[in-house]
């Protein structure tokens, strides 16, 4: 369906640009990961970023990248070792993905991250927001892409009041703004004044019909599958009742998160123990 771009509150698209740019001009926050516009630098960050607050990035982005200084490094590294740079981050899947996708660039692409969004979208854990973001910090190529805090500016400016907005509703809104000839600046402005936008209001996102709260932590799978990689780090080779002893949880929940764990070959089972797939 071709929606009809609406300018339904005061803003338009040239008045957005304004505002966020002159927000920019006073507010621009000095993040570790604009320091450099080294691809490994955005596509580690990007990841990092996904479901990550920036203040924890703020810690946990310059500890990764002094552990992991080139793509090369991250490639070469083992799966414990990316793993134990990780923790802290939650959704380790996330740590996976990432050294695998450094691993196929490394093997395909001469080690270079690549510059279309197609050949992006291929690496694990990497969607089309992703991969545009990347190609926007990294090489300055200008795509639309939508992220919670750009997701904020276009709910804010263009449907104030209004709920259950689709992101396919903001997107012909976020190509028509796009800045083509400094996407990188735009996208960091657009981030920052988003962010922004947050602490002003309360959260404008929970208007998207694509809104969702993290679930709760305590108590979750996802816990108990952090604990039992945490627990694997430091002693590998042990059995569903061991892990289940040491993470002090019960039987069952542990073998559905070691289950899970092995399907997505975190874990390899030898005889009925578990090992970290180095
Ligand atoms: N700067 C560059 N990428 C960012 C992101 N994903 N979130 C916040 N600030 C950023």
């Amino acid at each position: 369906m071709q929606q009809k771009i609406r300018y339904n509150n005061l803003s338009n698209v040239a008045e957005l640009r304004k505002i966020v740019r002159a927000f920019y001009k006073k507010n621009a926050r000095p993040l570790p990961w604009r320091e450099n516009t080294d691809p490994y630098w955005v596509m580690v960050s990007e990841i990092m970023l996904q479901q990550t607050q920036v203040s924890r990035g703020l810690v946990k982005f310059p500890e990764f990248i002094s552990k992991f200084p080139t793509l090369a490094s991250l490639a070469q590294a083992t799966t414990p070792e990316v793993l134990a740079a990780w923790q802290g981050l939650g959704y380790n899947r996330r740590a996976l993905f990432l050294k695998r996708t450094a691993e196929l660039i490394v093997a395909h692409h001469a080690g270079e991250v690549p510059r279309d969004i197609e050949t992006l979208k291929r690496f694990p854990g990497i969607g089309p927001n992703t991969a545009a973001s990347i190609l926007a910090f990294a090489y300055n190529i200008p795509n639309a892409f939508i992220e919670t805090n750009v997701r904020t500016v276009f709910l804010h400016h263009f449907f104030a009041g209004e709920e259950n907005i689709s992101d396919a509703q903001l997107m012909p809104l976020i190509a028509e703004a796009l800045d083509r000839v400094h996407p990188r600046e735009w996208y960091w402005a657009l981030m920052d004044y988003g962010t922004h936008l947050k602490k002003q209001h309360k959260n404008p996102s929970r208007r998207s019909r694509h809104h969702t709260v993290q679930t709760k932590f305590e108590g979750s799978l996802r816990q108990i599958r952090g604990k039992i990689l945490k627990i694997l780090l430091i002693e590998d080779d042990l059995t569903t009742e061991e892990l289940a002893t040491r993470a002090d949880r019960e039987l069952r929940q542990t073998q559905r998160a070691i289950d899970q764990l092995v399907d997505e070959k975190f874990l390899y089972a030898n005889d009925g123990r578990y090992s970290l797939v180095k």
